[in-house]
């Protein structure tokens, strides 16, 4: 086993200035939706999203800025940097390799990690390997999304659920891999292709038609989430000798506050130690955990010693979960 651990050294998020709500959708001609079935159904209030020409490279970057100034740690300390996201600038260059130009970085490497809500969690699990096989000291992991720009603004089924932001974190390599030592202790990741239809963006840069817009099947992926989610929750606790009332946060990706709710329950945590989001950013896709990351490191509710819990699913179907000491 390798004596290094990838260490969370600084967390930073970033949400466009704009903010909507769910009374100015339901305003909307046509929409037939309302304030009132949104919070029931998801536990959405509002959304930020992102202004004209403001793209994931744009809101990345600043998540990325804000996580190396608490870390303390300059440019010249980012060894890699890897973007989970599903609404990059252009198919290529990668948005990692163009938050890497913004930020000045001239050594390493950068790429983008394509699996839609669980992008984050692949990127860290991706991330924590580099550190571990020596491959990089300080890795930039990002999750920044412009879902505005890939929703129907016709369906109903869909566009009340998402909003645009970007999160980031700032791993450090530091030695120790004993017990209680701070860093990332696993990542579970896994896919099931055969569900790619009911949660995608139909077309992209290589394909012959498709409107390049998100189609959901929601309640067919409200049920994998539950049963996924609970499973990869049992394997992380498993993998680390754990059980139920050990971990002391679950940043859970930010969907539904039903789905949230029934992994608070299954992991017998009351609600107060799951950090909560989605009332105010709605479905952030690959944002949502960072972005939840630095709302609670930077208001003081996780702290040092901290054991977190983190899972995701999303379009894929891609699904996963990380633990790691704060
Ligand atoms: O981030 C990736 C992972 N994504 C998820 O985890 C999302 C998982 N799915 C969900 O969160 C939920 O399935 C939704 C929030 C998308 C939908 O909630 P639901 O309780 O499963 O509702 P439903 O889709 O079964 O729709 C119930 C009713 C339907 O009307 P009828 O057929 O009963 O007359 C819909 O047409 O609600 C209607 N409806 C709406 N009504 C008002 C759907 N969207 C809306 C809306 N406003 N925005």
């Amino acid at each position: 086993m390798s004596a290094y651990r990838a260490v969370i050294a600084g967390t930073g998020g970033y949400l466009p200035e704009r903010s909507l709500t769910n009374d100015e959708l339901a305003a909307w001609k046509g929409l037939e939706t309302s304030d009132a079935w949104i919070i029931e159904r998801t536990g959405i209030r509002r959304r930020h999203i992102a202004a004209d020409g403001e793209t994931a490279s744009d809101l990345g970057v600043k998540a990325a800025l804000a996580a190396l100034a608490q870390a303390g740690a300059e440019a010249g300390e980012v060894d890699a940097i890897l973007v989970a996201t599903s609404t990059p600038d252009s198919a290529f260059p990668a948005t990692a390799v163009r938050i890497q130009g913004k930020l000045g970085v001239t050594k390493g490497f950068a790429f983008d990690v394509a699996a839609a809500c669980t992008g984050f969690v692949y990127a860290l699990g991706l991330a924590d390997a580099l550190v571990r096989t020596g491959q990089a000291r300080g890795v930039l992991v990002i999750g920044t999304e412009v879902y505005s720009r890939i929703l129907d603004w016709t369906d109903r089924g869909t566009c009340v659920l998402f909003g645009d932001g970007a999160g980031a974190v700032f791993l450090r390599a530091e030695k120790g891999d004993a017990a209680g030592s701070r860093g990332i202790l696993s990542s579970h990741l896994h896919s099931d292709g055969r569900h790619g239809d009911i949660l995608q963006i139909e077309g992209g840069a290589g394909s012959t038609g498709g409107t390049g817009l998100l189609r959901m099947a929601g309640r067919e992926v409200f049920k994998h989430a539950v049963t996924k989610l609970a499973a990869v929750v049992d394997e992380t606790l498993a993998a680390n000798g754990l059980g139920h009332g050990d971990v002391n946060w679950l940043v859970p990706h930010q969907a539904n506050i039903r789905i949230i709710e029934a992994m608070g329950k299954k992991l017998h945590m009351s609600m107060d130690r799951v950090v909560v989001t989605v009332d105010r950013h709605a479905n952030t896709s690959a944002a949502s955990i960072p972005l939840a990351l630095a709302e609670a490191t930077r208001d003081g509710r996780i702290g040092r010693g901290d054991l977190v819990l983190m899972e995701a699913i999303g379009g894929g179907l891609t699904w996963g979960a990380t633990l790691a000491r704060f």
